[in-house]
Formats: structure tokens, sequence, C-alpha cells
């Protein structure tokens, strides 16, 4: 039943194999393969520009305004120069995105952390390991989706995005998504899937079914975030449940 391959990934995610069965919605087919299609709503202003300090350049809205006009470069272009929250001050680099940009699968993540303000890719820790064994073991790469988090810049010791900078933030990813167009969205931990359903329910609650993003009514998927899951392996299991769902809903299979 299970390639050799996908037992690994399994075993890396702390799968137990007694645990890997395939859907009982048997509709699925063998794994691989992705193309892609969909919309966004565009992107809200950034925030107001503040008095440029003596020395250093000011913080200010990001330039353009509109970000909904940006083509690739110069989306990430702009994104480099960000400086609409303070998060500016601290960081290393920006964290934009990688992967394919015409991927079926969008993941969002919650910020950058320390491995990934030094490196300037999202997901390249130890969370990010995990997050390539899940990927893997529904036979997906992380150059076959597109990685992006909630927040571009790491926040300092890693404490959890404030209000102010998701807002800040939110042009850019809305970008993003609308450039992507993914068939479906998977939101990976709390502070994602809040911010983009705007909710307060928990992970363990917004799971199990699709939810629509924005205006064009993206499919998106909640899923518990890799950090998460290394902490709490026992949930393990619930994340392989959403995968299969994933994994299910891209192959046109029984959506739960
Ligand atoms: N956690 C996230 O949410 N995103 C990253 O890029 C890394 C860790």
């Amino acid at each position: 039943m299970l390639d050799d391959r996908r037992k690994a990934c399994l075993a890396a995610m702390g799968i137990p194999l007694w645990e890997q069965r395939r859907p009982a919605t048997a509709e699925a087919p063998e794994l691989p393969a992705p193309t892609a299609e969909t919309e966004v709503e565009p992107p809200p202003a950034a925030p107001a520009a503040e008095p440029p300090p003596a020395a250093e350049p000011a913080r200010s809205a990001p330039t353009p305004s509109d970000p909904s006009a940006l083509d690739w470069d110069g989306l990430e272009a702009a994104v480099s120069h960000c400086r609409a929250c303070s998060l500016c001050e601290t960081r290393t680099q920006t964290v934009f995105g990688v992967g394919d940009r015409q991927a079926r699968l969008m993941i969002i993540g919650e910020a950058p952390g320390a491995e990934e303000d030094r490196q300037g890719e999202p997901f390249v820790g130890r969370a990010g390991q995990l997050l390539d064994n899940m990927l893997a073991a529904i036979g997906l790469s992380r150059e076959q989706v597109y990685i992006a988090n909630i927040l571009k810049c790491r926040p300092p010791s890693n404490r959890d995005p404030r209000a102010e900078e998701v807002v800040a933030c939110s042009g850019w990813l809305a970008r993003q998504i609308a450039l992507v167009e993914p068939e479906l969205i998977l939101a990976v931990g709390g502070v994602a899937a809040k911010n983009l359903l705007d909710t307060d329910q928990s992970v363990g609650r917004l799971r199990g079914r699709v939810h629509a993003l924005g205006e064009a009514q993206v499919p998106l998927r909640v899923t518990y975030h890799p950090a998460y899951l290394l902490r709490r392996p026992e949930e393990k299991a619930k994340a392989w449940e959403d995968l299969q769902a994933v994994w299910r809903q891209l192959h046109g299979g029984t959506v739960q």
C-alpha cells in the first residue's frame, strides 16, 4: 500500500505505521502532480508614514501603497524594502516566500523564526523539516507548493505577531495569493488560520472542513503548526488526517 519513501516520511512525521491507512473514501488514485486556478481580494492599504528619524531610513507605508498592481518581481522588491512596521528594525532580512508560483497548493504559516530570518526562506528550521515531511507524505515537495507567512519579518524572540504588524503585512500576502491563484490554501497553525479567517476559533475547531477565503472564496483548510506538532507529537495523527483531506481535495476525491 505505502511505498518506502512515504513510509519514511510518515515515520519522520512520527506517525506510527498502524495509523497510516489510506483514506476510507478510496476514490483517490495514486498520489503526485499539480497545476492551478483561483483569485483573491485586493490587499488593504498600508498604514500611514511616520516622520523620519535623523540617521535611519524612515518607516513608511509600502511603496507603492497598492500592491495589487505589482507583478512578482515588483512585489518581491517592495517587500524587501518594506518599513511599514517596527519589525523592519530588528529583522536580518525579509522572508518573502518560496516554491512554485503557479502551485495548486499554498501553505501559509505564521512568521519567520531565527533560521528563516538568517536564510531568508520560510520554514527552513526544525518546524520546516517537519513541514517538508508532512508534504512528502502526500507526494509533494516544497518546490511543488508555494510557502509564505502571515508576516514577512521575524518578530523578536519569536513572540506572536501583533495586530498592527499583521495589518501592515496583509497586503503583501494578499497579492501573493492573488498571483499564485491556488486551488487550495493550507493554513498551518492558529496565527495563520485566525488572521486569514478573521476568527478566534481554535485550530481544533477550524480543521476538518473547507473554509472560503476572501471575496474570491479561495478554498482554505486548517491544520496544526509543525512547531506545535513537535511539542505535541500525539496530535500528528490529526495533522495526517488533514493532509489526507488536502490530498483528496487536490485529486478530486471526496471532500469531507
Ligand atoms: N514558523 C512559521 O510559521 N513560518 C516559518 O517560516 C517558520 C516557522
